[in-house]
């Protein structure tokens, strides 16, 4: 007895010293976590509490990460009056008309808190759940397996690696399930490569028939070998590929760049069995893809002029998915892949989906749309609804998003860069977005490498002269997501009659009810959280702030 005691108590001990953050603040607004080979915090595991418990974890600007707490569910018996009012799913969405019943307890505290931003002066302050309205199956979250990703990985000792790839995969860490795989360079490479750039007398030897293809060093040192530790860590792990760059030798500008480099016509052809190439070889080292974009920002590329990749208009676009890469990859062994097209940013959706479907065998092969986050603001928000409505069997997925990215800086702490991640993700998740995929997972402490020295920031970021790697608000923010709304999660209503902070909420496919609430306002705010099923609690959102709710 006493034995099991002591036991449970050396447990609890060393499990709290190894979960705890080491703090560092480099001046940048809040601090990083910093991981090195003694010490790395850990993320708790999430057991199931039973109704009226409702577990809550924040994070919040001035450096709690994860902070676990309990509350419950008030009874339902005390609520009386019943009120209507006018209620919001977010800022830009059409209001809603809820009816809500406020108890007598709340409405007295309510009056002597006047305050100045409420919609409806006389209801409180309120979130709304309501499950039985739901909308999108949730797919997934997760980073890009770039080469700079790898090589930052592998800059570390082979321990210090391990609980890197366990902040990423495991349930110590953001259980990512949903990664990208570039088919070849991108602008976080080294150098600018492709699987077929075979030189002759300095110049770059045609090869329509693809038979000098062969997959890249990178491939062997950065990308399989860490796809393959990351399946062993999340078993529910799916991998998607995009191109960058055709070889060059496929291009009128006989280039890398995007700029102008549009494909040969007569290598349309060459460009599809390109793509079947890859996904070959890539399932010969044992790894399969649950999807494939048509391309890395296919119509942006024409202002990337550095950036490897190659241009279209979404009339070609359309004609080369409709005659060479949909029959293609439809007719070959990886016929059950997911096709995403677009695979760029919001402002051009519209008019490119119009065109790509105008040719109508294209509704048969392409299952979603790739979206990047680089031009997102409020005012563009409606055109995800617009698309989803035009496209309803087409799942929309966010395939790129980082920071850093306007003025090429790592910002080591930073929790407006966090909070700019969560608030797009709550944005486009209330706009029927199936998930959400960030860009590199790991970058050194200049944001790189980048052979073109685009240099942007990233959640993790390792400093191999140190043998550390830093944590940022970032990589926790994503968690308050990706730990919390496992795949196959069915976003449900949430509305509020306020516009200072930010909701959304999922049901879980174990039926507890995942609700995200960013309050990204200086002060506390407090609301009531009310789900018809269950009651009533109040919550004190603490100043710029992420909490995640929990409940069964
Ligand atoms: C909300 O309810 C009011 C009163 O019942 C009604 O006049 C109004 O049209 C409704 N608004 C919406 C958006 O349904
Ligand atoms: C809240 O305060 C404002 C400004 O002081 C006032 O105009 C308004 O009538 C108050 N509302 C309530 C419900 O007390
Ligand atoms: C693929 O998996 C099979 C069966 O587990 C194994 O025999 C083979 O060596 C693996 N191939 C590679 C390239 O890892
Ligand atoms: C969005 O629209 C509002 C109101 O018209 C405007 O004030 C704001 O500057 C716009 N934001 C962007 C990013 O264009
Ligand atoms: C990285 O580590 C080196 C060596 O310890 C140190 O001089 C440098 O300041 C560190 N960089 C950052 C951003 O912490
Ligand atoms: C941050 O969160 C912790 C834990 O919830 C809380 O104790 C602390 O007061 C919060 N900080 C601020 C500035 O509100």
């Amino acid at each position: 007895m006493k034995l099991v005691l002591i036991l449970i108590l050396l447990i609890a001990c060393s499990g709290c010293k190894a979960d705890g953050c080491l703090e560092r603040d480099y001046g940048e607004g809040n601090t990083v976590c910093v991981c090195n080979n003694q010490h790395c915090d850990t993320m708790p595991r999430i057991n199931k509490v039973s109704f009226p418990y409702i577990l809550i974890y924040t994070s919040n600007k001035s450096g709690k990460r994860f902070k676990k707490n309990y509350k419950t569910f008030t009874t339902r018996g005390g609520i009386k009056n019943s009120v209507s009012g006018k209620f919001y799913e977010d800022k830009t969405t059409n209001e809603r008309n809820v009816s809500i019943k406020i108890s007598k307890f709340t409405k007295k505290k309510r009056s002597c808190l006047n305050g100045t931003n409420d919609v409806n002066n006389n209801i409180p302050k309120t979130i709304v759940i309501n499950s039985k309205i739901t909308y999108q199956k949730i797919i997934g979250w997760g980073g890009a397996f770039t080469d700079s990703t790898g090589i930052n990985i592998k800059s570390l000792k082979k321990n210090l690696q391990g609980k890197l790839m366990r902040s990423y995969f495991s349930t110590e860490g953001l259980e990512y399930n949903l990664c990208r795989v570039p088919i070849g360079c991108t602008d976080f490479s080294t150098h600018g490569y492709t699987y077929v750039d075979d030189i002759d007398d300095g110049d770059y030897r045609e090869d329509p028939l693809l038979t000098k293809f062969k997959l890249a060093r990178e491939d062997h040192l950065y990308k399989i070998p860490l796809i393959k530790q990351a399946k062993k860590l999340q078993k529910n792990l799916l991998l998607f590929a995009s191109a960058w760059t055709s070889p060059k030798w496929m291009k009128e500008s006989g280039s890398y760049p995007g700029s102008m480099g549009y494909l040969k016509k007569k290598m349309y052809k060459p460009w599809a069995n390109y793509f079947i190439k890859f996904l070959d070889n890539y399932f010969s080292n044992n790894i399969t893809f649950w999807g494939i974009t048509t391309g890395n920002e296919i119509f942006y590329s024409m202002a990337h002029l550095k950036i490897p990749g190659i241009v279209w208009t979404p009339e070609e676009m359309g004609h080369w998915i409709s005659k060479y890469f949909g029959p293609k990859l439809r007719k070959s062994q990886h016929h059950q892949i997911k096709m995403l097209t677009i695979d760029d940013n919001r402002p051009t959706l519209t008019h490119s989906l119009d065109t790509i479907f105008s040719n109508t065998q294209n509704e048969g092969f392409i299952d979603g749309v790739a979206i990047h986050w680089y031009f997102d603001n409020e005012n563009n928000s409606y055109i995800l609804d617009d698309i989803h409505h035009k496209y309803p069997n087409k799942f929309l997925l966010y395939t790129e998003a980082c920071n850093g990215a306007d003025n090429n800086l790592v910002k080591l702490g930073s929790w407006k860069n966090a909070e700019a991640y969560a608030k797009n993700i709550i944005q486009v998740l209330n706009r029927w977005v199936t998930g959400w995929v960030d860009w590199n997972m790991v970058l050194d402490t200049k944001g790189g490498p980048s052979y073109i020295r685009n240099f942007v920031d990233s959640p993790i970021i390792v400093n191999c002269t140190a043998q550390e790697f830093y944590k940022q608000p970032m990589y926790y923010i994503l968690g308050h997501f990706s730990k919390f709304i496992p795949r196959d999660s069915i976003r449900i209503s949430s509305s509020q009659n306020d516009l200072l902070i930010h909701v959304a909420a999922f049901k879980r496919p174990d039926n507890g009810v995942a609700v995200v609430i960013l309050n990204p306002s200086d002060v506390s705010q407090r609301r009531t959280l009310r789900d018809e099923s269950k009651g009533e609690i109040q919550l004190e959102l603490t100043p710029r702030s992420i909490t995640t709710l929990l409940y069964w």
